[in-house]
């Protein structure tokens, strides 16, 4: 059989399979309905999406000719695309170093946590450094706007503002107006008349998008879209359109602490995994320039189960605490729960102590929690959840004044972290006197850390809890 036709037949066999479901959330698409998402693992996000259309996909291009495409090479002279500061130290390094014109960014977050009240004053900071500003919101009234804006004392800031959804007269407007950079709050909100489905709807999410990204390009313009993390499927998550943009921001926190974290997931103009720290005040957000001595603040003496891990968030060392509660489980099957850091991680951690180091926590619940509401995902927490699941289980402290950090190998080895310096440099000005660091890499020293170095987990347990 020739190749063409088995391709017609495979695209027969796909034609015939005519339903198709994908997921409001990540936009994988599966051939069944199921009632949690493979790609994602969101719950409740599948929907039918029409049947594939016999469209474009039938033909093959043909033989008809297009022109040919100037190729160049590697080595060109281009002076890198111009960057404007707005004077929020948190959200200009976030931004990789300020804002890139041209460049089309994602505001991504839970309902409520803070979103629009950021944009708003990013804004009015924008606008007062000269950059021409335009606020469109489909969520609120001008009249909402005009009201946040007084309470975050910022009525004077030259942006303009406008509630609409119409995405045709939106870019009707931003041709004739020119601005710099515009918000859209939120992309689920605004309507594309050319799609017949609702607005929120992973079409027209996606063609919203699409269209304002092509619009920054062409008229090298910013634009910050908002969207929100869904839990539902009824309105597209804005994970669908994380490829599209050029920087995808997430804006995260705990309902009910107070303090922000303004995450770069991507960035095609800096570093990912920058962090900005914020804190919700009466008026505001606030930037927190010591998000160390902020995580720390509530923490009292030295108490079992409590560990302060020196971690790394993008360029900056931050320490926060890991607080670890082993019990008794009354349960048949004994509980694990952890808050801002990964299960599946602690599960590992808890199989490497059991199987290296000899220490069971079969029958035993365990939580495990990073203070005030911080997500924690670099492998160089391990030794510190260790050693709080340790203090908890042994019912010890570890002392007050000595943070902790390195990697944990399946075989129980300790792989030595990056960064080590900046993170005893941070530890020693926010007053720690110890650390507790995996051998090997560069030697380093920090005057008034007293610096102990293990070569791996039995060696730690053994130093600090008594024999394995
Ligand atoms: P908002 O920016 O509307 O959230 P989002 O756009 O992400 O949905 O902020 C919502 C919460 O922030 C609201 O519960 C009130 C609180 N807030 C403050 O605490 N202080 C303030 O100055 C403002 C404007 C909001
Ligand atoms: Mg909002």
């Amino acid at each position: 059989m020739r190749l063409e036709q088995t391709l017609n037949m495979g695209h027969k066999a796909r034609m015939a399979k005519s339903k198709t479901f994908s997921c409001s959330a990540c936009n994988a698409s599966f051939s069944k309905w199921a009632g949690r998402c493979e790609g994602c693992g969101e719950w409740n996000s599948l929907s039918q999406t029409a049947a594939l259309s016999a469209g474009p996909g039938k033909k093959s291009l043909g033989n008809s000719r297009g022109s040919t495409i100037v190729l160049s090479d590697l080595a060109t002279n281009e002076t890198p695309p111009p960057r404007t500061l707005c004077g929020v130290a948190e959200l200009d390094r976030v931004l990789g170093g300020g804002l890139v014109s041209g460049s089309a960014i994602l505001v991504g977050g839970d309902p409520g946590i803070g979103k629009s009240t950021l944009l708003l004053q990013a804004a009015a900071q924008f606008a007062r450094t000269g950059v021409k500003t335009i606020y469109i919101s489909g969520e609120e009234s001008t009249a909402q706007i005009r009201m946040r804006a007084r309470r975050l004392d910022l009525s004077q800031a030259p942006v303009q503002l406008a509630a609409e959804t119409n995405l045709r007269d939106i870019l009707t407007t931003l041709e004739a107006e020119k601005p710099q950079l515009v918000i859209i709050d939120s992309i689920q909100t605004m309507w594309v008349d050319n799609i017949d489905s609702a607005p929120g709807s992973v079409s027209q999410v996606r063609a919203a998008a699409h269209e304002l990204t092509n619009f920054a390009k062409r008229n090298n313009i910013s634009i910050i879209m908002v969207g929100h993390v869904t839990k539902d499927g009824q309105i597209a998550g804005p994970r669908i359109i994380e490829h599209m943009v050029d920087t995808v921001l997430y804006f995260e926190g705990e309902r009910g602490h107070h303090f922000r974290i303004l995450r770069a997931v991507k960035n095609r103009f800096g570093p990912a995994d920058e962090i900005g720290v914020f804190e919700m005040t009466g008026r505001g957000l606030a930037e927190v320039t010591n998000p160390s001595a902020l995580f720390l603040s509530e923490r009292g003496e030295a108490s079992p189960g409590s560990v302060v891990f020196a971690g790394i968030e993008g360029s900056r060392p931050v320490l926060v605490e890991m607080q670890a509660l082993v019990a008794p489980s009354p349960h048949s099957q004994a509980r694990r729960t952890v808050v801002g850091w990964d299960g599946g991680r602690l599960a590992m951690i808890l199989a490497v102590l059991e199987s290296r180091c000899g220490i069971p926590f079969a029958g035993l619940d365990v939580y495990l929690n990073v203070a005030g509401g911080m997500k924690i995902s670099e492998p160089a927490a391990d030794l510190a959840v260790a050693a709080a699941l340790l203090s908890a289980r042994e019912d010890t402290a570890l002392p007050a004044d000595t943070v902790i950090f390195g990697e944990i190998s399946l075989s129980g080895a300790l792989r030595p972290a990056p960064q080590t310096e900046n993170r005893l440099k941070e530890a020693q000005k926010l007053g720690f006197t110890a650390a507790i660091a995996p051998s090997g890499g560069k030697s380093v020293s920090i005057k008034g850390i007293g610096l102990r170095r293990v070569t791996d987990l039995t060696g730690f347990v053994g130093d600090f809890f008594g024999a394995g």
